[in-house]
C-alpha cells in the first residue's frame, strides 16, 4: 500500500521537475531568440517604401525615425514645431540620402486627421510609429493637477486618440498588401496603475489593450502591431540627463527595440526593462507594486513643490 502511494509520489515528482525544467528551458531558449539573436533585419523598406513616425523631433521618436531612415526607409515626420522638423529631416536627408516629409500638428487637437491623411496620401507606408506622448509636468493627485480640465482633453487626444486617428489612416493600405509593422508606444505605466500619474498610466493601457486588440484581429492579414512597453528612458519627458544601464538613451533603446519587433506582440523592448518588467508583474503583488509606486512618486511631487515652494 505504502510502495504504492510512494511510487504515485515519486511520479508526480518528476513530472513536475520534468515540466519545471521543459519551461525554464523554453524561458532560455526563447530568451536568447529574442535578446541575443533578434529580428533585426525585418524592418526594411521590403515593407513599403515609407516609415511614419509621430512625435519625431525628440528622445525615443527621434531615434524610431534616424534608425529608420538608416536602414533606407523614406521618412515622414510628424510633430509640433516646424522648425525642429527641418532640423530632424535635413539630418536624416544628409547623413542617410533618403527623402523625407514633414507635418507640423498638434497632437492635443482632434481637427488635425485630414491634414495628416492629405499628406499621406498616395505613400506606400510600411512602418508607423505610434510614438507622440506626454506625461505630467510632476506627480499629482488628479484634483490637485493644474487647469485639470484642459489636462485630461490633451493628454487622451495626444496619447490615444492620435494612436487610434493614425492607425485609421495607414492600416487599410497595409491590410491591402498584406503586409506592414505598427510599433504603438506605450510605457511601462501601463502594465499596473501608478498612483499620483493615474491619467498617464491609464492612458498607457489602453495603448496596450488597443495594440494587444488589434493585433489579434490582423496578425493572419500579414500586419504586426507591436505593444512596446519601456520603464524609464534618458529623455526631455523624463529629465534624466545622466543615461545608465536601467535608464538608456533613446538610441540604445531603440535599437534593441526593433530586435523584439515580430518575436513579441508586447514588449518592454530593451533586455533590463524585461527583467524590471518581470518582476514587477510576476514575483512582486501588484498591490505592492501600487504602494511602491505611490510613496515613489509623494516623495517627487514633494521634491518638486519644495523646489518650486508651491506648498
Ligand atoms: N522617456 C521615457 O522614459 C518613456 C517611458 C515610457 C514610455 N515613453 C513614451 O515614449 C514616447 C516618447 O517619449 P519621449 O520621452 O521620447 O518624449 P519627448 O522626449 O518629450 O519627445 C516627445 C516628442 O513628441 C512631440 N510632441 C509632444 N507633444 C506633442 C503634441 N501635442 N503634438 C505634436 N507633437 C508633440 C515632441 O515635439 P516638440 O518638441 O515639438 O514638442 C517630441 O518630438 C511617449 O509616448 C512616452 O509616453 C517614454
Amino acid at each position: 500500500m505504502l510502495h504504492g502511494a510512494e511510487s504515485v509520489l515519486l511520479w508526480v515528482g518528476a513530472l513536475t521537475t520534468a515540466s519545471l525544467a521543459l519551461w525554464i528551458l523554453y524561458r532560455l531558449l526563447s530568451g536568447f531568440r529574442i535578446w541575443v539573436m533578434g529580428n533585426g533585419d525585418l524592418l526594411s523598406p521590403k515593407l513599403g517604401k515609407w516609415a511614419v513616425v509621430t512625435g519625431a523631433t525628440d528622445g525615443i521618436g527621434k531615434s524610431y525615425a534616424e534608425e529608420l531612415a538608416r536602414r533606407g526607409f523614406s521618412m515622414m515626420l510628424i510633430s509640433r514645431t516646424q522648425e525642429k522638423l527641418d532640423d530632424v529631416a535635413q539630418s536624416l536627408e544628409r547623413r542617410y540620402k533618403v527623402e523625407t516629409k514633414t507635418v507640423a500638428v498638434d497632437f492635443g487637437q482632434v481637427d488635425i486627421y485630414p491634414k495628416i491623411e492629405t499628406a499621406l496620401s498616395g505613400l506606400e507606408i510600411g512602418v508607423l510609429v505610434n510614438n507622440v506622448g506626454i506625461s505630467y509636468p510632476y506627480p499629482e493627485f488628479f484634483l490637485h493637477i493644474p487647469d485639470l480640465d484642459n489636462f485630461i482633453n490633451t493628454m487622451i487626444n495626444v496619447n490615444i486618440t492620435s494612436v487610434c486617428q493614425m492607425t485609421r489612416l495607414v492600416l487599410p493600405r497595409m491590410e491591402a498588401r498584406a503586409k506592414g509593422v505598427i510599433l504603438n508606444i506605450s510605457s511601462a505605466s501601463g502594465m499596473y496603475p501608478v498612483p499620483l500619474l493615474t491619467v498617464y498610466s491609464s492612458t498607457k493601457a489602453f495603448v496596450d489593450f488597443f495594440s494587444r486588440g488589434l493585433q489579434a484581429e490582423y496578425k493572419s492579414k500579414g500586419i504586426i502591431i507591436q505593444s512596446v512597453l519601456p520603464f524609464f528612458v534618458a529623455t526631455k519627458m523624463t529629465k534624466i540627463r545622466k543615461p545608465t544601464l536601467d535608464k538608456p538613451t533613446p538610441d540604445r533603446y531603440v535599437a534593441a527595440e526593433l530586435t523584439t519587433v515580430g518575436l513579441q506582440d508586447q514588449t518592454n523592448g530593451y533586455f533590463p526593462h524585461a527583467v524590471m518588467g518581470w518582476l514587477t508583474t510576476v514575483l512582486v503583488p501588484i498591490n505592492l507594486v501600487i504602494y511602491f509606486g505611490m510613496r515613489m512618486n509623494k516623495a517627487q511631487r514633494g521634491g518638486y513643490l519644495r523646489r518650486r515652494k508651491l506648498r
